[in-house]
């Protein structure tokens, strides 16, 4: 059988240990994982798209089977670059179901042999998003438990 490649595409500004669940997660059941970070033009990141890079680069070292990359432009075109059949999405809540319902629909209308594969992260990180430990390290609450040491010491630095 052919090894099945797998995209985790998302912001990651920056990752979480949401994020880094559902990521380990993929990878236990794809063969190749490619977490790919979108370079957005109209959103303003806090973090550059290169340092989104070094945080999941240092954060998911430990899987062999994760590589990171970058990507712009429409993802089923990423896909279709990378020779990945699947692209899977984590949903924390009912409340993430029906944006992810129509991302997955249009990608599938635009590249029907793409499937979307939706896993849950675990439910202790149901309430974790980026924009919420963005918004918490710019009013100097702690972030320690929700996103790796290192992307700690990084938001810190960013918001001092
Ligand atoms: O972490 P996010 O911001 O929820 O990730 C959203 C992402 C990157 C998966 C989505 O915005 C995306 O795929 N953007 C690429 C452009 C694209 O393909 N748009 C059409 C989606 S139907």
């Amino acid at each position: 059988m052919k090894p099945v490649i797998a995209i985790c595409p998302g912001s990651y500004d920056p990752v979480t240990y949401g994020h880094l669940d559902l990521i380990e997660r993929a990878a236990r059941v794809f063969d190749r994982l490619i977490v790919a970070v979108l370079r957005n033009v109209q959103k303003e990141p806090l973090f550059p798209v290169a340092e989104r890079v070094e945080m999941l680069k240092e954060a998911t070292r430990e899987f062999e089977n994760v590589e990171v990359d970058v990507f712009e432009g429409l993802l089923v075109d990423f896909a279709r670059r990378k020779n990945a059949g699947v692209v899977v999405r984590g949903i924390r809540a009912v409340s993430d179901y029906e944006y992810e319902l129509q991302m997955a629909l249009m990608n599938r209308k635009m590249e029907p042999r793409l499937e979307t594969v939706f896993m849950l992260p675990a439910e202790t990180f149901s309430f974790l998003s980026s924009s919420l430990v963005k918004e918490i390290a710019r009013l100097g609450g702690s972030v320690q438990g929700l996103v790796p040491p290192h992307v700690e010491e990084r938001l810190k630095a960013k918001v001092s």
